[in-house]
């Protein structure tokens, strides 16, 4: 057995170390209750399993085989190791009959179900959770050790008048003999852990931890019943691993397997427990008895690891004893997450006390090293397990020297102020970035440049009728000639669809009303609305044949499927849309083209039947998450939207936001929208959460859509919404739109709970809305305190202040900044509990108003619903600056530029009130009493909302959309055509 002890504990290390590194990933806690079956039953395999490998020791052989110990101590009477329990019967120490051990066993099987229960409690609301106490468990047990066992340690040591540790001098000596020792270098390690780990810990997210319900306090105590449990259940295995009852008779493999046993009887119980709950809870069945296949590699890695972990546990325990290997696991997790963190963000946002951070991890050096060497020159005869080392190894020290020097360095590397303030660089960014825009799209002035260009920018030349788009483009003055990218990123895959795949597909989306797609069909130029349709949305279709109905002349016969719901409907697994796209990208070259759609299209077009038919190739999946079945499926295998789950929904996830922050600000819009990179998100909006309407289909069929988030292969069009004016920007007397200053300085948002359906199980704390309702009301008091950019003391060396995040409660910032967001009327979309929740959470609802109200407050708030935000384009047009969170993309967004004529937020919220601050000015007292100013940037608020103002009057109007969308349909005839790769357009 004393090959293992170093194998275990250097397992023990690496172990602790890959959990840390994979456990914030795992899809294994999506089902705690399964995972922690699975993970105790396959333990217990191992360990009953392992046992038998194990020397079976009769009586005798107990006595002479164990040879742990080199140095034969004190007593003589004794021939084994004096390491092991001492079988005195009045060593109160380790449990002695078999009685106690019984108990001990029941209470172990007790405490791990009860674990069990405590672990799914917090997952279930751990945006609710309070830092880890965890670290205080080596604590516990020094002063288990204290109280039980070196008081008796006292009377043996009086007796010993020669103590070994003689050679050290008089200091040393005295205070490794001092009983508390252990109890102060565990409180130091266990100080330096919780305060490293709480420095480190990544700021609050705001995923909504509900101040109506009960959790707020219940989880922050169930997580310190689970401390306690694990301290119950660490001195449990301890006791049966050092039984004096196995000395002898039982022998080692008993010890083994009793703890095995215990395991088993868990896992037992909790599937018990779990099949009773699954008999009782008939909502919840079909949640518990489906998984996906994400979910079993998670937690099958997860299991493995878990498993080795324990096991080495449970063998370092037999060697060093508990109080050991829960210090060197404690110290071990400690450094690797706080190193981990301070690695990964040595930026001055998210605000990490750096300084703290370092101090803490000294402190847990200090009290480990101490710890170790303390150990090593115990008092041996008394000793219970034989210490980590006999005498710590300068290699150990050289290690711990490194890793101080390591956390030193980036502790002097991190960075806490910025020279500059981000949103200034943006918007400066910003006007260059339009600037080459309107350059790069507007260039082309005769069709034939045009045509060249369209060849230049997409490898083909242009479709059929693109002089008759050209000349409607010209005649209304439109500012977008050339870029027309978003179309050819929507159409690009379904150039690996065959002409008549394509019209097959339509015809089976519109055939069928449940799909929930409306057919428009074009013939000889007229525009008409498909049988079949249902009623509702018929503003829509009106809509959308008026639009058409301006250039339908020029269009070939065809019938198009648009999508009736808000939601977007077709998401092709990466792997496929990737080769369709290389497909489409493919160049043509064509011999002799001609210039016109082919004849008698009309029959190629399957008549939609009166009678709707019955088949449907979309799957089903509203009120239920979407994210891994149809949002991420877009995305490479390897991102982290496909293999990692961020479900610790509490804190931000700053690897998300990374790639497109600049500090706590929005940076890149673009890649704000593409999901890939951003596990959060599966967490953190309507449509992955529970879309109200959600009928998707993986293959590529043909379905236009007004909106869609990052991956979904809907073609986008301009919405009839903002075509008819649903929501029109039109001052009046009554309700005019007074220039910039005379506006009311607040953010102004009303709305409905619409942008998913929360039917009970508690959906709606993460959606958009609700988050951004929370996070501008202070609605709980307690909601974390926000970063804001502002000026520090020290001078730049051009003789402007620099900066520094700093935090501050919700109420100081709602005090200083009047925001007026609130939900109208009622809470909609909602079913069990969570209509009454969110009614108390939201309290009070705000009265319905005008539309035109919107005008009198400088700031608009624009959030997301079910699909796109309808409001958004008027609040361009508005004198007001809109603020936009947003997924959804619409046909403009290559066209308009954020900072430039909006000002962008992360839909996570964290950079909400610092956006704010930078616009509406701050001055206020800050930590210390100092008074800090930052100045209201009233200009640039200003700037950017005329220049939004002007843009949207110039390349967002009426004749803007009808212009994009000839274009669009223009490729769309070609690609249904059978003659698509002989057809083009061609200058004469
Ligand atoms: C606009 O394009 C021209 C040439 O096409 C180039 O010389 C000029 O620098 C561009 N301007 C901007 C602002 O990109
Ligand atoms: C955003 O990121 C993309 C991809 O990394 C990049 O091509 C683009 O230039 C960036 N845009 C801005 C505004 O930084």
């Amino acid at each position: 057995m004393e090959r293992t002890k170093w194998a275990a504990i250097s397992g023990l290390v690496a172990g602790t170390v890959l959990l840390c590194r994979s456990i914030p990933t795992t899809f294994a806690f999506d089902k705690p209750v399964h995972t922690s079956i699975v993970v105790l039953a396959s333990c217990a395999g191992i360990i009953i399993g392992l046992s038998r490998l194990l020397p079976r020791e009769g009586g005798g052989r107990a006595h002479n085989g164990q040879q742990y110990d080199a140095v034969p101590l004190g007593d003589l009477g004794q021939p084994h190791g004096s390491r092991e329990p001492s079988p005195s019967p009045g060593d109160v120490r380790y449990p002695s009959s078999l009685r106690k051990l019984r108990i001990l066993f029941l209470i172990l099987v007790l405490a791990i179900c009860i674990r069990v229960e405590v672990l799914r409690e917090v997952l279930a609301n751990i945006q609710c959770a309070t830092a880890s106490w965890e670290p205080i468990i080596p604590l516990l047990l020094a002063t288990w050790d204290y109280i039980a066992v070196q008081r008796h340690r006292k009377r043996f040591e009086s007796d010993d008048d020669n103590p070994e540790g003689s050679v050290y001098d008089w200091l040393e000596s005295s205070w490794t003999k001092a009983r508390y020792r252990y109890v102060v270098a565990t409180a130091l390690l266990a100080y330096g852990a919780i305060d490293g780990l709480a420095s480190a810990s990544n700021p609050k997210s705001t995923f909504i931890c509900a101040a109506a319900l009960p959790y707020r306090w219940v989880v922050p105590m169930v997580q310190w019943l689970g401390t306690g449990l694990d301290f119950m259940i660490l001195y449990c295995i301890g006791q049966l691993l050092h039984q004096q009852e196995g000395r002898g008779q039982r022998g080692l493999v008993l010890r083994f397997l009793s703890v095995g046993w215990a395991f088993l009887f868990s896992a037992v119980i909790t599937l018990i427990a779990g099949l009773v709950y699954y008999v009782l809870a008939e909502q919840d069945r079909k949640w518990i008895t489906t998984t996906s296949s994400l979910y079993l590699w998670s937690t099958l890695r997860l299991d493995g690891l878990l498993c080795f972990n324990i096991v080495c546990t449970v063998i370092c325990i037999y060697h060093v004893g508990v109080m050991t290997t829960s210090t060197i696991a404690t110290f071990v997790a400690a450094s690797t997450i706080t190193t981990a963190q301070a690695w990964s963000n040595p930026h001055p946002f998210p605000p990490l006390p750096a300084g703290m951070a370092f101090i803490a991890l000294c402190l847990a050096i200090f009290g480990f090293a101490t710890y170790l060497h303390i150990e090593s020159t115990d008092d041996k005869s008394a000793n219970t397990t034989s210490p980590t080392f006999t005498k710590v190894p300068s290699w150990l020290y050289l290690c711990l020297l490194i890793l101080f020097f390591v956390r030193a360095g980036l502790w002097a590397s991190h960075g806490n102020t910025v020279t500059y303030h981000p949103i200034d660089m943006l918007i400066y960014d910003a006007q260059s970035r339009h600037e080459a825009y309107i350059n790069q799209t507007s260039a082309s002035k005769t069709l034939a440049k045009a045509a060249q260009a369209y060849e230049l920018r997409y490898q083909r030349n242009p479709p059929p009728g693109f002089q008759h788009w050209f000349a409607y483009a010209t005649a209304r003055n439109s500012v977008v000639i050339d870029d027309y990218d978003n179309i050819y990123r929507d159409l690009l895959p379904f150039y690996a669809l065959t002409p008549e795949e394509i019209r097959l597909r339509t015809w089976q989306m519109i055939a069928n009303p449940w799909n929930d797609a409306a057919g428009i069909s074009i013939r000889d130029g007229q525009v008409a609305i498909s049988p079949n349709v249902m009623p509702t949305h018929r503003w829509m279709l009106d809509g959308l044949v008026d639009m058409i109905g301006h250039f339908a002349e020029f269009l070939p016969d065809m019938d198009l499927a648009f999508n009736l719901n808000d939601e977007c409907r077709v998401a092709v697994p990466y792997e496929e849309a990737e080769k369709m796209r290389q497909i489409g990208m493919t160049p043509m070259q064509i011999e002799r083209p001609k210039n016109g759609f082919s004849e008698a299209r009309n029959e190629q077009w399957q008549p939609i039947p009166e009678q709707a038919i019955a088949e449907t190739p979309l799957r089903e999946l509203s009120w239920q998450h979407t994210f891994y079945d149809f949002g991420s499926v877009d995305c490479p295998p390897s991102s982290p939207a496909r293999t990692q789950r961020t479900w610790n929904v509490g804190e931000l996830c700053t690897s998300c936001t990374h790639p497109q922050s600049l500090g706590a600000f929005l940076a890149n819009w673009t890649l704000a929208g593409n999901i890939c990179h951003q596990p959060d998100l599966a967490n953190l909006h309507g449509i992955y959460l529970s879309p109200a309407a959600f009928k998707g289909a993986h293959a590529l069929y043909p379905i236009f859509s007004q909106s869609k988030v990052h991956g979904f292969n809907d073609i986008l069009y301009p919405s009839a919404w903002n075509y008819i004016d649903k929501a029109k920007y039109a001052p009046s007397p009554e309700h005019p739109d007074p220039p910039w200053a005379e506006k009311n300085s607040s953010l102004f948002w009303r709305g409905a709970t619409s942008e998913g359906v929360s039917p009970g199980a508690g959906q709606w704390r993460g959606m958009t809305r609700q988050r951004f309702l929370h996070l501008a009301n202070n609605i709980n008091s307690s909601t974390a305190p926000q970063p804001i950019l502002l000026p520090t003391p020290q001078k730049t060396s051009e003789g402007h202040n620099t900066l520094a995040y700093t935090t501050f409660p919700l109420f100081t910032l709602t005090k200083l900044l009047p925001t007026d967001i609130h939900i109208v009327d009622f809470i909609a979309r909602c079913g069990g509990p969570d209509c009454p929740n969110q009614a108390t959470e939201f309290h009070p609802l705000a009265p319905p108003s005008d539309f035109q109200a919107h005008w009198n407050y400088k700031y608009l708030l624009d959030l997301d619903g079910a699909g796109f935000s309808g409001r958004f384009l008027p609040f361009l047009l508005s004198r007001s600056l809109p603020f936009k969170a947003a997924l959804f993309r619409e046909w403009w967004d290559d066209r308009v530029t954020p900072w430039q004529h909006f000002v962008p937020l992360d839909i996570r919220g964290q950079g909400f009130w610092g956006t704010l601050v930078y616009f509406a000015g701050f001055k206020g007292a800050v930590g210390g009493g100092r008074e800090v100013l930052l100045e209201a940037h009233e200009v640039e608020g200003e700037r950017i909302a005329e220049r939004g103002r002007h843009w949207a009057g110039q390349v967002l109007r009426r004749e803007d959309m009808e212009v994009y969308f000839f274009r669009l349909l223009l490729e769309w005839g070609r690609l249904t055509d059978d003659g698509r790769d002989g057809i083009e357009f061609a200058v004469e």
